[in-house]
Parts: C-alpha cells; sequence; structure tokens
C-alpha cells in the first residue's frame, strides 16, 4: 500500500537530492532480477537513510536485512572515515548483487557483508553500532532489538522499517497473521522501552526511529 498519493511522492522526490548512477543502477538491476523489488527502500527512504546517517557520523552501522544492498549503499553514505557497515541477509543470491555494487562504491572498503541468519550473527558482533537499521524478517523484529540495546551507547539511533505493514496495523486483524501481530508488539514493547526516545514516521511503509538515551 502507498500512504501517499503518487502525485505527493513524486513531487517529493523532485525537490529531493536525487539517487547518485550508482543507486539508480542498482535499482533498476533489482527491479530486473529480483521477484520482490518493492523490498528495496528506494529514492525517499533511501534519502531519509542517508541524511540521517550523516547526522549521526556513525563509527559502526549495522543492518539486518541487505537484500541487493541499496539502504546499505545509503547508509554508508555518513559513516567516518574510519568507520564500517556491517549488513547481514540469509539470502546468498541477492547478496551477490549487493556485494557487486557495494565493490563499485567509494565506501567499498567500509562495508562487511555477512550471510547467514542475524539471530545467530548479531550475538557474535563486538563492535558497538551508533546506528542500526532493522529491515529482516519481520517476526524476529523484538528478538533484534532484545540482541542490541544492550550493545548500544547513548545517542545511538535504531531504525526499524515496515511498522505499519501496508496500514495492517490499524485494522481488524486476521487470527493467522503472525507477522502484523510480531510487528505491533515489537512497535509497543520497543517505542516504550525506557532506554529509547521513540518517533513514528509515516514514511513509506512505516518507519519506526528511536533514539537510544
Ligand atoms: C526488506 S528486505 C531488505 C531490504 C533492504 N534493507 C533495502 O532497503 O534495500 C529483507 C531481507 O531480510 C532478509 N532476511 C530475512 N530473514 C533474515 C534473517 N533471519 N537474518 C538475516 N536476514 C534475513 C531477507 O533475505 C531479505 O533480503
Amino acid at each position: 500500500m502507498d500512504f501517499l498519493p503518487k502525485e505527493i511522492e513524486s513531487y517529493s522526490s523532485q525537490f529531493s537530492e536525487q539517487e547518485n548512477a550508482l543507486l539508480n543502477e542498482l535499482s533498476r538491476e533489482t527491479h530486473l532480477r529480483t521477484t520482490m523489488p518493492r523490498m528495496l527502500s528506494g529514492h525517499l527512504q533511501g534519502r531519509l537513510l542517508s541524511l540521517l546517517s550523516k547526522m549521526q557520523q556513525p563509527q559502526c552501522i549495522l543492518e539486518i536485512g541487505t537484500f541487493t544492498g541499496y539502504s546499505a549503499l545509503c547508509l554508508a553514505e555518513g559513516l567516518t572515515t574510519t568507520g564500517k557497515l556491517i549488513t547481514i541477509d540469509t539470502n546468498d543470491e541477492t547478496m551477490v548483487i549487493a556485494k557487486k555494487y557495494f565493490a563499485m562504491s567509494p565506501h567499498a572498503g567500509q562495508i562487511e557483508a555477512i550471510t547467514g541468519d542475524a539471530r545467530e550473527i548479531i550475538p557474535k558482533l563486538e563492535q558497538t553500532p551508533d546506528l542500526v537499521f532493522i529491515d529482516a524478517d519481520k517476526g524476529n523484529y523484538l528478538n533484534y532489538f532484545n540482541l542490541i540495546i544492550g550493545k548500544m551507547n547513548s545517542g545511538g539511533i535504531i531504525i526499524a522499517d515496515n511498522v505499519l505493514w501496508s496500514g495492517k496495523v490499524v485494522a481488524p486483524v486476521k487470527e493467522n497473521d503472525h507477522e502484523t501481530k510480531a510487528l505491533m508488539n515489537f512497535t509497543a514493547v520497543a517505542s516504550s522501552h525506557p532506554r529509547v526516545t521513540p518517533l513514528l514516521l509515516p514514511i513509506r511503509d512505516g518507519l519506526l526511529i528511536l533514539r537510544v538515551i
């Protein structure tokens, strides 16, 4: 579901920073070669991720859910010169596309792409992320939040995508709709956690931004 009327979205895109050539080509290839290109963050959300990252100037970014690498490249734009981005995905086919574009980006040496289950990999990470983007399987959002909140310092930012889930979170929820229930539970628990200040932005499919206190 698109929350914004098409005309508003294209007007907003027109007056926002344009995608660079690499992101444009990645978006094109994702639409040609993958079955669910809608999973890619896209122009406006990508520019917001880039802006937030540039404001945060992170030393370490953790992304959960790489897909073809679009959001990772946007987030990497804000890394400090010695900073590092770690991105995790279970899908080795889309990871091949992501790695191809990471290698062509100015941040090639700063991005570590790990293929595997984020639930197993995050506990082994020794870094303290300043910026986390949660964008993987919806049923595990709360698990990811619980795995990372203890690793974060005050001033860190956690961003979770798809928290409006095409509006399903405000409609009667079907008994067997476990993803919507999990997202609603995650949003309620994470946004009321004593260590965060929350902002739910109704951009694209809903971005929950949590600033760690
Ligand atoms: C919505 S896509 C990510 C989109 C990407 N962040 C972007 O904006 O371009 C979700 C991704 O999460 C991955 N995923 C699902 N379960 C996972 C898990 N347990 N650990 C790591 N990645 C997972 C999927 O393979 C998929 O590529």
